[in-house]
């Protein structure tokens, strides 16, 4: 991509040549030192679960800095970063450009609690892009989601919140409930909500449902419209895996919202600005020709930082306070630096941008499912936008909900997770996790992650069991 695509520049780091496969595994020495003195001071030595390799095992490494499409760790290893910070960097670590906006917003201060212009201008390029007609700023998209229900639950005048097994939503109570991402690796026994410290109360009001279904769907409104504040779901999932809605689902949700006076949540804080610079909406919605009347975003729109949003229509937004009766505040909602970060990266989030990521994501995407194939590895892999992933030891057609997912190899998916890290890629420590690339993931970055798979795929092989329809238990 001539121009709007950058070359990474990796570190050097000592002997280790990004290019070619260590013939050992890594040294992690270092890392193994930090993260027992991290587990004096942390729980579990991580600050959000996944960090800590309990799904695959092993030391997680603790990183040191970034360039472009590479990671590097405080023993000096190298790795293709295919998680690029859970979704934010689609233009890759360190932007220069990102980086001298950050700088320059640095130099005249970080946080006044006033409004200031930055995050004028981050709203007026979010409400640009997308559906949502005005946009308040968060901190995280956990705090995004939780005011989006508070909003629709104060709009609406009900409590019923509906949500879809395996969509998750961040850490918010009355949203813990079947959610996908961390807590698919953290089941506690007999635990409904799904984690202790969640009062039964508080996701008494949450209707869970199986994702992909109509008829659940349907089923659920005839039995509780008038209770329905809001449904919600991942605009496109990439937390149970990536299990892309079926053509027409999330134009099907938007109706069946708006005959029954519900408000229509589409949690785009994964996809937005990254699946396109419209976000999932814009492969669907805006072609279909309908509108969520609220929206989540997070991930791109921070550039890096601890910024979130959640926008929609402008009666519903009008509910807010200080206009309105529903409450929502934050110290650091709209810090000035995080706004110039998150501007700077939309400006630069070009259609030649998009363009790359998603020629990137399908060659390895393609090459993945190859190589598994070639292993005699049964496999799905399944993208949303530029976003995908691989369920190890399925058989079938495709995924199409968390039940399905739940039945993938994991034992396979951590074989291969450690063969790809042995040999510098980078891929999520959790066979329930998207996979991200950037702008940044150039050919050379893209040939490490090729050359990676033949054995990786191999040693999934050796691990996984017998092959387990989608459809069966
Ligand atoms: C779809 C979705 N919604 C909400 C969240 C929560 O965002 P945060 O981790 O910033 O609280 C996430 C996090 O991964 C997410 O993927």
């Amino acid at each position: 991509m001539p121009g709007t695509v950058r070359s990474s520049h990796p570190h050097q780091a000592g002997s280790t040549d990004p290019t070619s496969a260590p013939a050992t595994a890594p040294l992690t020495a270092q890392s193994a030192d930090w993260f027992e003195r991290a587990h004096r001071v942390t729980p579990g030595g991580v600050n959000s679960p996944v960090r800590a390799f309990n799904a695959v095992g092993g030391t997680p490494r603790f990183m040191a800095s970034g360039a472009g499409a590479w990671l590097r760790d405080v023993d000096g290893n190298e790795y293709v970063d295919l998680i690029c910070s859970w979704g934010p960097l689609l233009l890759g670590h360190a932007h220069p450009e990102v980086q001298a906006a950050v700088v320059e917003a640095v130099s005249r201060g970080t946080s006044y609690g006033t409004p200031t212009r930055p995050e004028v201008e981050l709203a007026e390029e979010i409400v640009h892009r997308t559906s949502v007609e005005q946009v308040r700023f968060v901190s995280s998209g956990t705090e995004a989601t939780m005011s989006a229900i508070r909003l629709a639950r104060g709009f609406t005048g009900r409590d019923l919140v509906v949500k879809f097994a395996g969509c998750y939503h961040g850490h918010v109570d009355s949203l813990l409930a079947e959610a996908g991402s961390g807590l698919a690796t953290h089941r506690v026994e007999g635990s409904v909500p799904g984690t202790p410290g969640v009062p039964a109360g508080s996701t008494a009001a949450t209707l869970v449902l199986p994702y992909n279904d109509r008829e659940a769907v349907e089923a659920a409104f005839a039995a509780h419209g008038p209770e329905i504040a809001c449904l919600i779901t991942e605009a496109s999932p990439g937390n149970m895996g990536v299990v892309p809605p079926l053509p027409g689902f999330n134009q099907f949700l938007s109706e069946i919202c708006a005959r029954h006076g519900a408000i229509f949540v589409s949690d785009e804080v994964m996809t937005g600005f990254r699946v396109s610079r419209r976000g999932q909406w814009g492969l669907d919605g805006a072609v279909e020709g309908w509108t969520p009347d609220l929206v989540t975003f997070g991930k791109v729109m921070g550039g890096g930082f601890p910024a979130a949003a959640f926008g929609g229509r402008a009666d519903v937004m009008a509910m807010l306070s200080p206009g309105g009766p529903v409450y929502q505040a934050g110290t650091l909602s709209g810090n000035p630096v995080a706004t110039t970060a998150g501007l700077a990266t939309l400006r630069l989030a070009t259609e030649d941008v998009y363009a790359h990521v998603d020629a990137s994501a399908s060659t390895l995407s393609a090459a993945v499912g190859e190589e598994l194939s070639r292993a005699g590895v049964p496999h799905v892999v399944q993208a949303g936008g530029n976003m995908f992933s691989v369920f190890l030891g399925l058989e079938g057609a495709s995924v199409r909900d968390f039940a399905a997912a739940s039945r993938q190899d994991t034992a396979a998916y951590k074989a291969f997770f450690h063969a790809m890290l042995d040999q510098g890629v980078y891929l999520p420590p959790s066979a329930y996790e998207a996979w991200f690339l950037s702008a940044a993931h150039d050919d050379r970055a893209l040939q490490q992650v090729l050359d990676a798979l033949p054995a990786a795929a191999e040693a999934a092989g050796r691990a996984v069991t017998l092959p387990r329809n989608r459809n069966q238990e």
